[in-house]
Parts: structure tokens; sequence; C-alpha cells
């Protein structure tokens, strides 16, 4: 898709169809809407005063435009309730823009300008419409042969009527960068296991690092077995899949290495490619599923391809272990003791509790690379969706401001978060009689005695899980989005690094002027 920005009159843009958001309750006879109903000859003002379109989120008009009258040069007229005009921030921009593609791909539109008459900064502006509009038109039919979406918009025309053009312009491609990579996220998790075998994962790891400039190394089962990774490898052992651990490096320019007691982030994603349970094999109904159990680690891996390209001033680390849990003759058994990474013993009560054990050695091996911040992201249990549903993420960790921090950075993006209680008590849970813990706290609380085990190889650094299990895949499509993955997170993480970016610039400035 072909992506422009016009800083010129709406009136002008040289598009097939406009789409232009409408806020709650708002009349045809002022502002903006009363220039727009001028354009179209008074159907804009006939729509609304019919209530055929009251502004309400994700609601869509669309009207032909005559071909001699009219004042626009496009001919067809898309208007896309947004809510509450108090309300329209940058999310909301990127829900318009998608769903604004999405309604005029299926009318065979191809080229669209979006009007999204935000009245903040102009680039902020463009980079979520272009985003949105990015995430909207993803379809996860990529093997489908008959019957496919085959209609497609070719040019994409944000317009920003008297914005500087450079802002437009810097906007619109960090949107690019960010909608393609949640796109990325969104494919990885989309493929079936076959498809996205822990070798296959490392290889597109592989692939993203050459392409945007990311230092990556990959450890096999030798190096994870010198390493004493038993946690990870207790996992890996009934597969015919070995194992991978990525670990992608971004440095800012100019910086060499860590120094000690620096500031470090690292993203972990559990990497199940498919998750069968093991020998405490899950029930086959939904069990297709389980070839999202790697969206965490496709999450890291889009949010390092975006960062390769937006390349912010402070170091982020990217770890993703990754292996399948399968049963066979080989597999660990329920009931078995193995040694993580620190030493650490566990009872393998449950092989079906196998992100914990994979987190658990990856968490680990992050922190022996120097991290002083972990945020690992997980499809880790099947409970927080019956607490949270498909609409917040489980979070979860030890450092309050790290959460709060996440929890802000994912409202200014439209993704939500929900903190749950973290208290010691949680830990007796996983308790064993026979080892140091075992791997799963019994049926009570299980989205937090799951965090409670992570924690347990967190401890010295300030740490943060997303347990992403019920909001890593929509059943339903959204206005704005497909069903299917949803690439969750990914925004909320590359926000982070923005606002963790400025403050860093921030710091810098104040110390240059202190000099
Ligand atoms: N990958 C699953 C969690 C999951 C379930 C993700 C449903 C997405 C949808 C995880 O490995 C798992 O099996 N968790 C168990 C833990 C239990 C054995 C303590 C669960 O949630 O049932
Ligand atoms: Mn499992
Ligand atoms: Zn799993």
């Amino acid at each position: 898709m072909d992506i422009q920005t016009s800083s010129g009159r709406f009136t002008e843009i040289d598009v097939q169809a406009l789409a232009v958001a409408v806020f709650k309750d708002e009349a045809a006879d002022e502002g903006f809407l009363k220039e727009l109903d001028a354009a179209s000859g008074g159907l804009v003002r006939s729509v609304l005063e019919a209530e055929e379109l009251k502004g309400k989120e994700g609601e869509t008009a669309y009207l032909h435009l005559s071909p001699n009258g009219g004042g626009a040069k496009a001919k067809r007229l898309l208007l896309v309730g947004v809510g509450e005009r108090a309300d329209y921030r940058a999310a909301q921009v990127s829900q318009f823009a998608g769903a604004a593609v999405r309604a005029l791909r299926s009318r065979n539109v191809k080229a669209v300008g979006l009007v999204p008459r935000f009245e903040g900064d102009a680039a902020e502006a463009a980079s979520s419409a272009v985003e949105g509009a990015v995430i909207g038109l993803f379809e996860p039919d990529k093997y489908r042969t008959i019957d496919k979406e085959e209609r497609s918009v070719e040019r994409l025309v944000v317009v920003g009527e008297g914005a500087g053009e450079e802002d437009l312009r810097r906007g619109a491609e960090r949107g690019r960068v960010v909608g393609e990579s949640v796109n990325f996220t969104r494919d990885l998790a989309n493929e079936p296991g076959a498809y996205m075998t822990p070798t296959i994962m490392a290889e597109r790891a592989q692939e993203i690092a050459n392409q945007f400039g990311l230092e990556i190394d990959v450890l096999d089962q030798a190096r994870m077995e010198q390493e004493g990774m038993g946690a990870l490898l207790s996992v890996a052992r009934g597969s015919d899949q070995p194992p991978k651990m990525m670990v992608l490096t971004y440095m800012p320019e100019g910086k060499e290495k860590i120094e000690d007691g620096e500031d470090y982030l690292a993203l972990v994603g559990k990497g199940i490619t498919f998750d069968t349970g093991g020998i405490s094999i899950k029930p086959s109904e939904n069990m297709e599923l389980m070839k999202y159990d790697m969206t965490g680690g496709a999450t890291v891996l889009g949010v390092m391809r975006a960062v390769a390209q937006l390349k912010p001033p402070i170091p982020i680390l990217g770890v993703v272990p990754s292996t399948e849990n399968m049963p066979s003759g080989k597999a660990t058994k329920p009931g078995d003791v193995v040694r993580a990474m620190t030493g650490k013993t566990i009872e393998v009560i449950n092989t079906d509790a196998e992100g914990r054990l994979i987190l658990a050695d990856a968490v680990s091996y992050a922190k022996k690379l120097g991290a002083t911040r972990v945020i690992d992201m997980a499809t880790l249990t099947g409970a927080v969706s019956i607490a949270l549903g498909d609409v917040n993420t489980g979070l979860l960790g030890t450092d309050q401001e790290l959460i709060n921090e996440i929890i802000e950075s994912g409202h200014e993006v439209g993704e939500k978060f929900w903190q749950l209680p973290l208290d010691k008590e949680y830990t007796k849970q996983i308790k064993s009689d026979i080892a140091d813990i075992k791997n799963v706290g019994g049926r009570k609380a299980g989205t937090i005695t799951a965090a409670a085990f992570i924690k347990e190889f967190a401890d010295g650094i300030s740490w943060a899980h997303l347990d992403i299990a019920g909001t890593a895949w929509g059943d339903e499509a959204k206005p704005f989005r497909a069903k299917g993955p949803t690439g969750v997170a990914v925004r909320t993480l590359l926000n982070f690094i923005r606002r963790a970016s400025d403050r860093a610039d921030a710091a810098k400035e104040a110390d240059g002027k202190g000099k």
C-alpha cells in the first residue's frame, strides 16, 4: 500500500473515497461538518438529521456524491462514528482508521483519504491513522485459495489540513513501522504449528535482524545444556523439534556495551510453537488454537523489528525461549524434578504448565546478560481469560512504577491492562514437598500462582509480567480489525519505549545544560 500525507483541503484530495470522523451527536450546521455538508450537496445533513448515524464508535454511513454537483474531488464519502469529542485521542484515531479502511475495502475502494479531525499533535494523528489502517487491513486467511478477500486498498492519503508536511510524513512513517510490526507478530501467531517450529521462528528472528540491523544470538540445545537451562530443556524433551533461544540486541548508535549498573530493559516472550500439554495432555477441543502459544515470543520479535527501525536512544534486549510441548517416550513426566539455570529445583506436577518453566530460564538468562528491568509476556494461563476475558491483559510484577508505566502506555494506544495482586502468601501454593518449588499452585488463583512462579527467577530486578492468553486472540472481528491474532501489547511496549526514550533525552538535555 502506498502511504501519502496531505496538509491540503479535504475537497482537493484526489482519492476515490474520503473517510471522515464524526463525533457523537454532532450537528451538520456548524464547524467542519458544515463544510463537509456543503461539499456533499446537503447529504451529510440529511444522514445526520435522519439519525442514520449518531457518531457512536464504529458506526458508518456510506454516501455517493453527485458526479457533477458537490465540491470534493472524491466522489464517495464514508462517515465514521468516533464517539465523544472529549475522549478522542490517538487510540481512537487508530480505530477510526481501521474501521474506515475495512469498510471501504469491502466496497472495492482502492484509493482512500482519511480525515481523522484530530486537534492535537499532527505527527501523532498521522502515526495513529496509518498504524490503524495497516492493522485494519490484515486478514488471517493466508492459506485460503477460494473465496479469499481479493480486494485491497492500494493508496492511502492521511489528511491533516494546515499541518506541517514534515510532521505528517514523520508521523506516517512511524505509523507504518508500528502497524507492520503488529502485523508481523499477528502473522507469526497465526501460523500453524507445522509452519512455525522453533527452528522456523529462529529463522524469522534472523531475518529481521539481518534486514533491520540487530545483533542476534540463537542458542541451540548444546548451548542450553552448557548454561544449565534444565527447566527449558525439560519442556523440549518430548519433541522431535530442537529448541531454540533467540537473543536479539538493539544498541543505540554510538553505544558499544552496557555499563555496570546501567538501566537495561529486556523483553522476554514465551515461544511455545505448539502446546499439546505434554504428558498432561490437553483435551482435543480447541487444541488447534495452541498454535498461538508462541505469541509472547512473536510480540518480542515484533517490538524488536520496530525498534530496529525507530532507533530509540536506549538499549533493548529481546529474549525468546522456544520449543514445542509434546508427549512422547522421552517427554518429562508429572512428578519429575528438574533443575533450572539458577540451580533452583522444580517438581513438574503438570507438564501443561510449561510456559513458566521456559520463562524461568529465559528471565535468568536476561539477568545474566545484564538486564535490570524485565517485562515478560506469555499466553500463560487459561485462568486469565476466566478473570478478565478478552478485554484486559493480566499484569503482575514486583515494581509498581514499572506496572503503572505499562498501564499508562497501554491506555494511550488503546490497549487495556489490569493488575492482579502478587502478595507473598500466594508463593505458599507453589512450595513442593520434594523440591524447592512446583510448577502448579492448585485450582485457586491460577494466573497469580503462575506469575509467583516466574517471580522466583526475577529477584534483584524490576520485573513485570503480561498474561496475554485472553487478549492475544480475538474470536470475533471488530469494525477496525479482523478476527484471529490481535498483536496485543506490541503497540503498548513501543509506546512504553518511546516514553522511556523521551525521558532519557530530557535527562541528557538537562545534563548537557548543567555542564
Ligand atoms: N498455553 C496454556 C495457556 C492457555 C490456555 C493459553 C488457553 C491460551 C488459551 C498454558 O501452557 C497452560 O496450559 N496453562 C495451564 C496451566 C495449568 C496446568 C496450571 C492452564 O491454564 O490450564
Ligand atoms: Mn500448557
Ligand atoms: Zn502453553
